[in-house]
């Protein structure tokens, strides 16, 4: 793919800044003060696409609400990476059939993964007659002129086009409160794992300019952010799509270059392209955190080629020895998916073995949800939905007792953490992150918040640690 076709063009980018002051002067001829509220659903990937979302929606005059039934706009951004994620939605839509009842000049809107595949399109198209407007991730850039579409010709509008992937830099943005900032540095996958939807909703990788990313990372610690993660599908393969011989490990040394007092994240990381001069990097650097969320999917061979995950168990397990030799104490935290179709209980406790092995501070697990489209939704998939449960709870014992093991022996010492919020707990009234990204609920006053602050660690669980800040 050409660059020049991938970078969406600046004249097209102003144009829809020219449609948020129309739907703007629009609401202001009414003498309105319109409200919208948007539910993101997914990943982090959505959650940064949700604020670019609500960005627009503010420089379209538009407050931002919680509550759907004081909206004037809904839009939900929708994730299609399980089954369970699609039913939320569809209850979701369901349930706005009665605000829009009660206020028949709401505007619906649903965008994100769901909304670019097909089957969901037609499905709203016939079934939910109360939705004004359907875009996939491809169009996000444009809400602003479909949205005015919407309002100008009272017709329903779908913008769900397979298009190839694009980048459109200088989208408004409205950032969370505090200290956690989310930047995606590029987009899309080419890595089709036979049991996922994300390459074919979300197109095929593309990388921002580095001076793009430098720039936005060098703002955001200006304007006091101090944990920064960032993100993309597959965040090591950025670069390659460029041509200039920069890579992943590059863009994390210049990123540590900027003066500051913060921390950089990055996920998610795929194993078949985490080098160990990535680890080397990020060992060398200081403001990079020793920490890796590396899913490992599988621990058995025959099922991680069936997945097209592209490496072993063996150079999954050379990966990870390697970068906690660079990096003593590193956080490792994975993706597991149980019940693949054909897998067998011997392969399941593959799985369960290189957890024990590895040591993770935490899993995201998961039980296999057929994606139609993909390849791996027409495998024989033999197993019931008992027999992989009773793997899938095994797992989860497993690891259980290893976060807590691992979280008891920090006990007695003293870690440093960024402060970055408050808890319903009256005991431990803030919460922080370690370096590797723990969660560790705290005693000490409001004032912490949005510090790095030494605590003295005096309990923990499964899920956190206890402390006092010293
Ligand atoms: N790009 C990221 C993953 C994004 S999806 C990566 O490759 O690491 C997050 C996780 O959802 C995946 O790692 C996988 O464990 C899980 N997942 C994806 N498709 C799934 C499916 N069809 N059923 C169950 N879990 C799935
Ligand atoms: Fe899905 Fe695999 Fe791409 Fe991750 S790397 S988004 S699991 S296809
Ligand atoms: Fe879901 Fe799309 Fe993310 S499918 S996990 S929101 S990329």
């Amino acid at each position: 793919m050409e660059r020049e076709n991938v970078l969406i063009p600046q004249a097209d980018l102003d144009r829809q800044r020219e449609f948020e002051e129309k739907i703007r002067r629009l609401f202001a001829a009414r003498e309105a003060h319109p409200a919208a509220c948007v539910d993101t659903f997914g990943c982090q990937q959505n959650v940064a696409d949700g604020q670019k979302l609500m960005g627009m929606l503010e420089a379209s005059g538009f407050t931002l609400t919680q509550d759907p039934k004081e909206a004037d706009l809904v839009l939900l951004n929708t994730c299609a990476i399980r089954e369970h994620a699609e039913d939320r939605v569809f209850g979701n839509l369901g349930a706005l059939t009665h605000t829009k009842k009660e206020n028949p000049e709401q505007v619906i809107c649903l965008c994100g993964c769901m909304a670019q595949e097909p089957r969901v399109s037609e499905r709203i198209k016939k079934s939910y007659p109360h939705v004004d407007l359907v875009f996939g991730p491809q169009a996000l850039w444009k809400f602003p002129e479909l949205l005015w579409q919407v309002y100008e010709t009272k017709k329903r509008v779908f913008s769900v086009q397979d298009e190839h992937g694009t980048i459109a830099e200088g989208i408004p943005v409205v950032r969370e409160k505090g200290v956690k900032a989310w930047v995606s540095i590029m987009y899309g996958c080419n890595n089709f794992c036979s049991y996922c939807i994300v390459p074919y909703v979300r197109g095929r990788e593309r990388s921002r300019d580095p001076q793009a990313v430098l720039a936005e990372v060098r703002q955001l610690v200006e304007a006091g952010y101090k944990d920064i993660t960032l993100l993309g599908q597959n965040v090591n393969s950025y670069g390659n799509d460029l041509d200039l011989g920069y890579h992943f490990p590059d863009l994390l040394a210049d990123i540590d270059q900027i003066p500051g007092e913060y921390l950089i994240r990055f996920m998610s990381s795929h194993p078949k392209d985490a080098t160990p001069r990535l680890f080397d990097v990020m060992a060398a650097s200081s403001h990079v955190a020793k920490q890796l969320h590396l899913p490992f999917q599988s621990g058995n061979d025959r099922v991680l080629k069936e997945m097209n995950r592209r490496y072993t168990r063996q150079q999954y397990l050379d990966l990870v020895n390697y970068a906690k030799r660079v990096m003593p104490g590193l956080v490792l935290t994975s993706d597991v998916i149980i019940g693949f179709p054909g897998e067998t209980e011997e392969e399941a406790m593959d799985t369960v073995s290189l957890v024990e092995e590895v040591g993770f501070d935490a899993l995201f697990t998961f039980i296999y949800s057929p994606r139609p489209g993909t390849k791996a939704a027409v495998m024989p998939d033999p197993a019931t939905r008992a027999e992989k449960q009773k793997w899938f709870d095994k797992l989860l014992e497993v690891q259980n007792n290893m976060s807590a093991k691992l979280h008891a022996a920090y006990v007695g010492k003293t870690v440093r953490v960024l402060v970055d919020g408050e808890s319903d707990d009256p005991e431990y009234p803030l919460t922080s992150r370690t370096e590797g990204n723990r969660l560790v609920r705290l005693k000490g006053d409001k004032a912490l918040i949005g510090q790095f602050a030494d605590v003295a660690v005096t309990g923990s669980n499964t899920w956190a640690l206890y402390g006092e800040a010293i």
